[in-house]
């Protein structure tokens, strides 16, 4: 039932196997924001599996409040480069390309991992807006609650040396050996909160408008291509759930998306990485066509989309891991969309977090293994 997904994509110089990619995923297992000899069994495991393209957990851009937690990795020394190049061997040994996800996570800095031992510093936020102060949330009330103060708007200043921060470790990752960059635009980060209207406030240049709100992401993407080259294919993710507010969309009506993510297509992404948490949920009245079906029909840009992918609903609204356990329901359906060419990639989360085998167990006896709590705790 999976063989039409055993299709190669070729995205620039990276040629993708099937249509199967790992999804980012945070682990902080990266002590000092290196990665260990855990970390890349962790993903060679992946590989090995069969995935066509391991995208990264978030990886800090090198900025100094780009993120919050110890144990997310960067790209800023020379012995996270060495953490990261055995990492990118390890995939590689399993003929598998493998992109970073670039991360800055603005307003939503310091919120999610507090006492974690962050260092001191101020959240980046377009226009000193954290978010609703009554969003359904996964993070802590209290901690809400401290963030909803306004802060100063960034100047230009910080907006240019943000962007820059995203294109210098763009260029680190390739000298590193990744073969593509993944940037998340998405869940209320950096990126997000000037495409969100609620965060974004801007009369500049960098608001005022959709486009406007899409001008800091379309200079990330920019950025990136001027740093990386030609030959490197470049993603971002959206999405119009944010950490600060499930229910949030960043665009009403199919004409809004088009007007916010013109700017970004025309920027050079070559892959949109639309998330959404449940694959198969319709993103406007009138039409099946979730987020990376309308994002593909309206910018012609290939698309990826992820969601439950293998997991039955389990009906949580605000939590990553929900309860949900591995089903084969939703499998026909996903191959279904990917058929009627709605999407050009499934991206795939908990379910390879869970097991690296999972890509087998789906194309084959569908003997999935439940889902078991204590691997978020550890790197099977
Ligand atoms: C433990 C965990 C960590 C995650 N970390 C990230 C991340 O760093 N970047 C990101 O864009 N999404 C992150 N996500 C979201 C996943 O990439 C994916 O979109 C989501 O889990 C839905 O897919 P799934 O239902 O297949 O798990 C994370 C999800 C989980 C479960």
């Amino acid at each position: 039932m999976l063989e039409s997904l055993q299709t190669p994509l070729q995205l620039r110089g990276t040629t993708v196997a099937n249509r199967i990619v790992m999804s980012p995923m945070s682990r902080y297992f990266c002590a000092g924001g290196v990665p260990t000899a855990d970390v890349a069994d962790y993903y060679r495991r992946r590989a090995e599996g069969g995935v066509g393209l391991v995208i990264t957990e978030g990886v800090a851009v090198d900025h100094p409040v780009a993120t919050d937690n110890p144990g997310i990795p960067h790209l800023h020394d020379a012995e996270a480069h060495a953490g990261w190049r055995a990492v990118v061997d390890a995939v590689h040994g399993a003929s598998c390309p493998i992109w970073p996800q670039l991360w800055h996570q603005g307003a939503m800095w310091n919120v999610e991992y507090a006492g974690t031992g962050t260092p001191a510093g101020v959240a980046l936020r377009p226009s000193g807006i954290w978010g609703p102060p009554d969003g359904v949330i996964s993070v802590r009330p209290d901690k809400r609650v401290q963030s909803l103060p306004e802060t100063m708007p960034m100047t230009e200043e910080q907006i240019a040396d943000a962007i820059d921060a995203y294109a210098r470790s763009a260029r680190r990752a390739v000298a590193i050996g990744f073969d593509g960059i993944a940037i998340h635009g998405a869940h209320g980060y950096l990126i997000d909160s000037f495409l969100w209207d609620y965060t974004n406030r801007r009369t500049d240049r960098w608001g005022g408008s959709r486009s406007g709100r899409a001008r800091f992401g379309a200079e990330v993407v920019r950025a990136i291509r001027a740093a990386v080259g030609e030959t490197i294919p470049i993603a971002l993710r959206i999405s119009q759930f944010k950490m600060q507010d499930y229910r949030a969309k960043l665009a009403e009506t199919p004409d809004e998306l088009a007007d916010l993510l013109g700017p970004l297509a025309d920027a050079g992404v070559d892959l949109f990485d639309c998330s959404q948490r449940f694959f198969d949920t319709p993103l406007f009245d009138g039409s099946l066509l979730n987020l990376a079906g309308w994002v593909k029909k309206l910018t012609g840009v290939r698309s990826m989309t992820v969601g439950g992918v293998g997991l039955g609903k389990s009906g949580k609204p605000a939590l990553h891991i929900d309860g949900s356990q591995p089903s084969d329901d939703n499998l026909g359906r996903v191959v279904e969309r990917f058929e009627r060419g709605e999407f050009d990639l499934i991206a795939v989360g908990r379910s390879l977090l869970n097991d690296p085998g999972w890509l087998r167990r789906a194309m084959g006896a569908r003997d999935f293994l439940p889902f078991d709590p204590a691997n978020l705790e550890r790197l099977t």
